[in-house]
């Protein structure tokens, strides 16, 4: 792995809503590239708004980051939070997907039965906040 191994999380919006179908599809693609290029982390969406967050060596983020910018399938990515880490929270998971609808972003407050006991507590607690400003945003 080539450099710190760091988090990142974003947000994004999808372009055009996406059927579940589309979204396994990118999932499947994602979870195969992911396997090579050393990314676990969490994709969670409604079917209009994504948050994702992913975890691998600075260098392969740094990557993953640029691909999903160009991809025409989402727009205004903001990155919320980065940071090194000691572990990875999903390191069971090349990329975990969560459907959880705009109605119950809101009221999500724990995650501990969909992530188990590997996910730290200050990243579970991060999505948790991160899906409650999502729910409110415009
Ligand atoms: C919300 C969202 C999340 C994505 N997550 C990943 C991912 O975790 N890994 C991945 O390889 N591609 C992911 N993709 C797809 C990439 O943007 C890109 O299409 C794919 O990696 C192929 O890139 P390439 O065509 O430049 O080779 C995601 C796309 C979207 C819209």
């Amino acid at each position: 792995m080539q450099g710190p191994l760091k988090s990142l999380l974003y947000v994004s919006r999808c372009t055009a809503p996406l059927d579940d179908d589309q979204i396994f599809r990118l999932y499947k693609t994602s979870v195969e590239n992911n396997a090579i290029d050393g990314i676990t982390g969490v994709l969670i969406h409604d079917g209009n708004v994504f948050l994702q967050l992913l975890e691998g060596g600075d260098n392969a983020v740094t990557a993953m980051m640029a691909r999903l910018g160009r991809d025409p399938r989402h727009c205004a990515i903001q990155v919320r939070d980065e940071r090194v880490i000691e572990q990875r929270s999903f390191g069971t998971w090349n990329m975990k997907l969560l459907k959880i609808d705009r109605a119950h972003m809101a009221a999500v407050t724990n995650l501990e039965d969909d992530f188990g006991p590997s996910v730290a507590p200050e990243i579970r607690q991060l999505i948790i906040d991160t899906l409650h400003e999502i729910s409110s945003a415009d």
